[in-house]
């Protein structure tokens, strides 16, 4: 009898310490998938063929990149410009302007009324089975995901619009108003941006919603030390960080989770050389060495499940 009792305590310190310490015990949440533009590695990115196929291939989320164009419509459209996605610069020859960091000729989209955009082509670009491809509006995109999977809407380039005295966050708030989304569940809608200042907006005018930061490498240092976590839990309640700021450094994730923010690395894409053989065992080192919670790619069927 007494040997039973022993080890029934046995076995709850062990489940205790698993609880303690591993966090995706602890969560009880499986990893989520968040396909990066859609499955962009197998159709043009932004387009709806490409958000379809990302849900054909079970992804959670579906990511849109936002921008707004020249009339205040939100767009999917990862670029500023939308040259190396369309065939605006054959459509609108004359209407390009000089990239003054560059010198070189852009077609930025918030010169572009949502008419002009609807003539491009955004899937010939990609390969030709794609043609006729068009730009997605925000509210199509919502559309066409339905309930099928998430939304994770970037607000993308809040500068330029501010430049122009265009606010994109009260645009996007009307527009999740007008779609019902403005309370949603995190499981519904995840907002993420660069732009803290755009998060602390919109956690203003929206608390409810579920808010996601994005760090490049150039801002690891700042943001992922034990002050800049506990300064993100003041808009955020999750980090997503370029996967390099995380690669051998498991303590960033554990400080994450203890700072009680989720961590959704990206972008792990077949098309981009990584010190992995195969796109599926760098997810899987990130998800299972690392500890993860979720992450962003182009490859929603290599998802490691
Ligand atoms: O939003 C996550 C990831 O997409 C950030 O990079 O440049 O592809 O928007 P980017
Ligand atoms: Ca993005």
């Amino acid at each position: 009898m007494r040997s039973l009792t022993c080890f029934r305590i046995f076995v709850a310190c062990v489940i205790v310490v698993l609880l303690m310490f591993n966090d995706r015990l602890r969560s009880a949440e499986p990893p989520r998938v968040v396909a990066h533009r859609g499955a962009s590695a197998y159709a043009p990115e932004h387009t709806l063929a490409s958000y379809r196929l990302a849900m054909e291939q079970g992804a959670d989320y579906v990511e849109q990149d936002l921008a707004v164009t020249r009339d205040g419509v939100l767009i999917c459209l990862h670029d500023d410009t939308l040259d190396r996605t369309t065939d605006v610069e054959e459509v609108f020859p004359g209407r390009s302007t000089v990239d003054p960091a560059t010198g070189r000729r852009q077609w930025l989209a918030a010169d572009f009324t949502l008419a002009e955009i609807k003539q491009l082509d955004a899937g010939r670009w990609f390969a030709p089975q794609f043609a006729g491809e068009r730009i997605p509006t925000w509210e199509e995109a919502v559309g066409a995901v339905g309930s099928r999977a998430g939304l994770y809407p970037e607000l993308k380039s809040p500068q330029i619009y501010r430049s122009r005295n265009v606010d994109m966050t009260t645009i996007f708030v009307e527009s999740l108003r007008r779609l019902g989304l403005a309370s949603a569940p995190a499981s519904r809608l995840i907002v993420q941006s660069f732009d803290e200042t755009s998060l602390r907006d919109l956690a203003r005018q929206l608390p409810g919603t579920h808010r996601v930061f994005l760090i490049e490498v150039r801002d690891g240092a700042r943001w992922l030390s034990a002050s800049g976590l506990r300064d993100i839990t003041g808009f955020a309640a999750g980090i997503a960080p370029h996967k390099a700021l995380l690669d051998g450094r498991a303590g960033i994730v554990q400080d994450a989770h203890r700072a009680g923010l989720t961590v959704t690395p990206y972008t792990f894409s077949s098309r981009t050389p990584s010190r992995f053989d195969d796109v599926s065992d760098e997810m899987r080192y990130y998800l299972g060495d690392l500890g993860v919670d979720a992450l962003f790619t182009d490859n929603p069927d290599r998802f490691p499940r």
